[in-house]
């Protein structure tokens, strides 16, 4: 009598055969298999408390594993799901990247639906919290942790770029997805995980994530997924950095909204340093922060062979390579929204709340995926979410 009953609570507690393959896979790959309970715990019932974030592809928790370790737990959205073996397979292959400058990826659980990450616990944040968060951070921003952070984040980038075989495009570098740890070292978060997602989502119609600002005229406008796009963004990261302003604000003088298109007046008029973060209150090195903005500028050209590969960019953040003084007209998508823009009379809040549902979730779609001008421009003034159409692979 006691026997049946024993064996049914093994089976409901225990992890079931398939997820036992799961496990014997991943004990072979180095790949760490949660189960869905012990997330569970982990995070108290994934309860609004341990929430920390949410992106395009989910909700972010806080947990403490069993064995007393801190994790972020990234749970992602019905729409990013796909086959439990080309996910692994793919999890296999991120999780052996590892840099000082990358957030490390633990494992993951698979149970029936659920298709849930487990990172390393970054301790301070996103620099778009922190940095150019509304809110109060305790964090002082100086020239040196700046220059710091800039450097970090172009070698993390580098590495996926030019090191790791098959290199990485992260296709979503922006400032929410630059993490510090406890000594304000930079990890770049989410590389790879456009990887995770399916591969035949040839039409996507979802919640945009990600800033237009952030993206290459060629990719955003033609589909054209390279390193160069990568970069591109850097560059507009770099110039937040730097300047400590988003790449839009638009609480700003209708010419100054744009981070990049002021930047490049600003450098037409020899008067760069006028850019830079005032809370600085001068205590910066002005020659080297004129230079790092300069190299924002050559990575944000608008012909894409004309941006420096990131490892040029890291040499020239250090001081071992001399940046090009030849630096031409950025490439701005903004050019195409100019038009919308400027028809539409809208209040600032109204305004706010587009620049908020304009996000774009570059890792939703593949590489091969392209917008049309009409539909870019048409996402800076009504809050949308856009389908997306495959055409040919750029990548
Ligand atoms: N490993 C981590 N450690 C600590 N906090 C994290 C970690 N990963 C994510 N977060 C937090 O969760 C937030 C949301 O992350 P998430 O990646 O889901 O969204 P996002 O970066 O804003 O947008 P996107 O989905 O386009 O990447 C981050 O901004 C960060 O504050
Ligand atoms: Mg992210």
């Amino acid at each position: 009598m006691i026997m049946p009953c024993f064996s049914f609570l093994f089976k409901k507690k225990g992890p079931s055969r398939l997820q036992l393959k799961y496990q014997e896979f991943a004990e072979i790959e180095n790949v760490k298999i949660y189960s869905y309970n012990e997330l569970r715990h982990a995070t108290e019932d994934f309860s609004l408390g341990n929430k920390i974030g949410e992106g395009g592809f989910g909700y972010v928790y806080k947990g403490k594993l069993k064995d007393g370790s801190i994790v972020a737990i990234k749970v992602l959205s019905a729409e990013s799901k796909q086959g439990v073996r080309e996910f692994l397979n793919e999890l296999k292959a991120i999780s052996t990247i590892a840099h000082e400058n990358l957030v490390k990826i633990y494992g993951c659980c698979v149970e029936q639906d659920q298709r849930i990450l487990v990172y390393n616990y970054v301790e301070n944040n996103s620099l778009a919290q922190t940095l150019l968060g509304k809110g109060y951070s305790n964090i002082q921003f100086t020239w040196r942790i700046r220059a710091k952070i800039c450097i970090g984040v172009a070698r993390g980038l580098a590495f996926l770029h030019e090191e790791v075989q098959p290199h990485i495009i992260h296709r979503d570098i922006k400032a929410s997805n630059v993490l510090l740890d406890k000594d304000l070292t930079p990890k770049i978060s989410d590389f790879g995980l456009a990887r995770l997602l399916p591969s035949n989502m040839t039409h996507i119609s979802t919640r945009v994530a990600g800033t237009v600002g952030y993206l290459a005229p060629e990719y955003a406008l033609r589909g054209q997924l390279t390193r160069r796009a990568d970069i591109y963004s850097f560059g507009v990261l770099l110039l937040e950095i730097v300047s400590g302003r988003s790449n839009v604000n638009t609480r700003l003088p209708y010419e100054d909204q744009l981070l990049l298109e002021r930047t490049w007046a600003l450098y037409e008029r020899g008067e760069l340093e006028q850019i830079v973060d005032t809370s600085l209150n001068d205590d910066f090195d002005a020659e080297e922060a004129c230079k790092y903005l300069k190299v924002g500028l050559l990575c944000t050209q608008d012909n894409p062979k004309l941006r420096p590969a990131m490892s040029a960019v890291v040499m020239m953040l250090i001081g071992e390579k001399d940046v090009s003084e030849q630096i031409m007209k950025p490439g701005l998508i903004s050019d195409f929204m100019d038009l919308k823009i400027k028809h539409q009379k809208v209040s600032e809040d109204f305004m706010d709340q587009k620049i908020k549902h304009q996000k774009m979730s570059v890792n939703m779609f593949p590489a091969s995926t392209s917008l049309e001008a009409s539909t870019v421009s048409s996402m800076m003034t009504t809050n949308m979410s856009v389908t997306f159409t495959s055409t040919a692979d750029h990548a």
